[in-house]
């Protein structure tokens, strides 16, 4: 019997297509699978690479979940599909503000309303928080979220902020003096991606979602830093204060804003080079007086289920 898949997707750079493609190898190689693209795009498009202007800017709205206007999809919300791929970026420990003004839509709501979802991510290392709250908006959705492929950059924590920085704002990926690694998902990760779409295609023919996460947890598709567990999930406590002492002053671009945007661009520096390492070593330390706690952690965000 054919299987239709719908596959929503937003990339600024191109990696997280790239890594969907990948994934899609197996399943666009089987004559009866169908599969329909959408491409989300806000109505106000996002730069690439960014201004540090630009970039700090949206920090507010990404962090307080503030839907953006969207331009309409083009599929029929109201059309069947047996799984919807979604790819999932991760802005300032949140979804990203295109995958937000979409999730909170009236369209999402139609279109995912009883419908199987796989949700996809590809960011630096800290997507914890941003998946949670993608389950809740998937859950107000009326959809069921059945698998979740987390894909990380690899390097130590401090080399992928100092990378990261070259790519969104100088769209330079790689060539860091010959030393430091390329930003991003390793071409590795992204080439093996493909084997979970031989998974995905499996659980599909068979129309069995149950166990689908725990086998792409079993094949790496879950990539979690667990020292980073703990001071990931403080910091979103902390991004959500500043977000709402920076958007008091004002919405996306009011120059009544810029003095504490400012600050916060000092801020965030310090808090990753600084104040990150320390937590990284209490977290560390808690790993080691408390280990049964940290391994259900892991266990729970590698799952798909959400926490009352
Ligand atoms: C505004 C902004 C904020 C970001 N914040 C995070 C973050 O909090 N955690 C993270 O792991 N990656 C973060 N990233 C990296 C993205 O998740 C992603 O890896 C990168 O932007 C490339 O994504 P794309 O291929 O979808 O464009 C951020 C990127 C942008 C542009």
């Amino acid at each position: 019997m054919s299987k239709k898949i719908l596959v929503i997707h937003y990339s600024q750079t191109g990696q997280l297509t790239r890594i969907l493609d990948s994934i899609l190898t197996p399943l666009k190689a089987d004559p009866s699978v169908s599969i329909t693209y959408e491409e989300l795009r806000p109505a106000k498009p996002f730069p690439f690479p960014w201004t540090g202007k630009e970039f700090f800017d949206a920090f507010p709205e990404s962090v307080l979940e503030r839907p953006i206007e969207m331009q309409p999809l083009k599929v029929n919300t109201a059309e069947q599909f047996d799984l919807i791929i979604l790819g999932c970026q991760v802005w300032f420990l949140s979804p990203s503000q295109p995958l937000t003004g979409f999730l909170k839509s009236k369209e999402a709501a139609q279109l995912l309303n009883g419908k199987n979802v796989l949700t996809v991510s590809a960011s630096r290392n800290m997507w914890l928080n941003a998946q949670e709250s993608i389950k809740l908006m998937l859950k107000n959705a009326g959809a069921t979220l059945v698998g979740n492929i987390a894909l990380i950059d690899r390097a130590p924590n401090l080399v992928s902020v100092a990378t990261i920085v070259g790519w969104l704002f100088y769209n330079k990926k790689e060539n860091y003096f010959g030393i430091l690694p390329p930003s991003g998902i390793s071409e590795k990760d992204i080439t093996e991606a493909s084997r979970f779409g031989a998974t995905i295609l499996d659980a599909l023919k068979k129309n069995k979602f149950e166990n689908l996460q725990a086998q792409l947890v079993m094949q790496g598709g879950v990539n979690l830093v667990k020292t980073l567990v703990n001071p990931e999930l403080r910091a979103k406590q902390i991004f959500i204060k500043w977000a709402n002492f920076i958007s008091a002053k004002g919405g996306p671009g009011d120059s009544n804003r810029r003095v504490r945007t400012k600050i916060f661009a000092w801020y965030l520096p310090i808090g990753l080079f600084v104040l990150s390492p320390i937590a990284y070593t209490v977290s560390i330390l808690i790993m080691l007086v408390m280990p049964g706690k940290a391994k259900k952690q892991r266990a729970y965000f590698e799952g798909t289920n959400l926490k009352n």
